[in-house]
C-alpha cells in the first residue's frame, strides 16, 4: 500500500511547489492589482481587504501586500496553511484553514471582504453543485459592490490542447507524471509521484487522481449571475483582452450585487 503523501508531495500534485508555480506569481499578482484598481476606479469603489481562497502556499500574497492590499488566505490543507504561515511569519495570523464551500467567517463578522480572489484553476473540484455552494459563500463574505476574480481554464480550447501525458520535476527530488483524461466537462488528472535518488533511479511514492469540472465562459457567467454577481468582463487571462476561442485560460471579473 502507498503511504500518505507528505506536504511538499501534495503541493506537487497541485502544481504549487515553489519552482512550478512561484515564478509567475508576482507578475500575476501585480496584473491583478492593476485590474482591481481599474475596476475600483470605474465603479467608484475603494478595494483593500482581500480574501485569497484557496491560497495554497500563499504565493500571490507578498506581491498583493506590496500593493497595499490587506490579504487573508484560506485553504483546506492545514499543512499548506502552516507552510504559508512559515513563509510569511509577520502575517501568520492572516491564514486560516477552511473549506471554500463553507468559509470560516460567521455571519456575525460578514460581509468582511472587498475582494475575493480564486486563482490557478481552483474551482471544479466538487462538481457544479460544489461550485454553486462556493459562489454563494463568496457572495456572503463579500460586501455589496465587492469584487470577485476567478482565474481558471476555458473548457473548449483547453480540452483541444490537452496533451498526453506530462512530466514535471520540482526542485525537491520529486517527479510528477500526469495522464490527462476528459469525459464531458470533467478533466481527470491521474497523478503518479516518484522520488529521484542521487543516482537518478526513480521510486514510485504515490498516486492521486484529481477531478476538475471545466466551464465555458458562458456557463461560468450564468452560474455567477445565479449566485448574485454581475459579470463585468471575461478576459483571456491576466492580459485584460476579451476571452477568445484561442485562450486556454480565462479570468472572470464580477461585482457582488
Ligand atoms: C491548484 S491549487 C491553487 C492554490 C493557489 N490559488 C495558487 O495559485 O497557488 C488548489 C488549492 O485548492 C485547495 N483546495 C482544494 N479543495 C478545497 C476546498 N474545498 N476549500 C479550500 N481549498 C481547497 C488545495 O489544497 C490547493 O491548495
Amino acid at each position: 500500500m502507498m503511504r500518505k503523501l507528505a506536504p511538499m508531495e501534495r503541493a506537487a500534485i497541485w502544481s504549487i511547489t515553489p519552482r512550478l508555480a512561484e515564478a509567475r506569481a508576482e507578475e500575476e499578482a501585480f496584473a491583478l492589482g492593476g485590474i482591481i484598481r481599474l475596476w475600483g476606479h470605474r465603479l467608484g469603489e475603494q478595494y483593500s481587504n482581500v480574501l485569497n481562497v484557496p491560497c495554497g502556499l500563499g504565493r500571490h500574497d507578498d506581491a498583493l501586500r506590496k500593493q497595499e492590499f490587506n490579504v487573508i488566505g484560506v485553504d483546506l490543507d492545514s499543512d499548506f496553511i502552516r507552510m504559508a504561515q512559515n513563509a510569511h511569519p509577520q502575517w501568520s495570523y492572516h491564514y486560516r484553514v477552511g473549506d471554500m464551500r463553507k468559509l470560516p467567517f460567521g455571519n456575525e463578522v460578514c460581509p468582511l471582504f472587498d475582494v475575493v480572489l480564486n486563482l490557478f484553476t481552483s474551482i471544479g473540484y466538487n462538481g457544479k453543485a460544489g461550485d454553486m455552494e462556493t459562489f454563494s459563500e463568496f457572495h456572503r463574505v463579500l460586501r455589496k459592490d465587492g469584487f470577485l476574480a476567478i482565474e481558471t481554464h476555458n473548457r473548449e480550447p483547453f480540452k483541444e490542447r490537452l496533451r498526453a501525458p506530462s512530466m514535471e520535476e520540482p526542485d525537491n527530488g520529486i517527479v510528477r507524471i500526469v495522464q490527462h483524461e476528459v469525459r464531458g466537462s470533467v478533466w481527470t488528472l491521474h497523478n503518479t509521484l516518484f522520488r529521484r535518488a542521487a543516482g537518478g533511479d526513480l521510486t514510485r511514492i504515490g498516486k492521486k487522481d484529481i477531478d476538475v469540472t471545466l466551464y465555458s465562459p458562458g456557463e461560468l457567467t450564468s452560474m455567477l449571475k445565479r449566485s448574485g454577481f454581475e459579470v463585468l468582463a471575461v478576459y483571456g487571462g491576466y492580459n485584460m483582452k476579451q476571452v477568445s476561442v484561442a485562450d486556454t485560460n480565462m479570468l472572470v471579473v464580477a461585482r457582488r450585487k
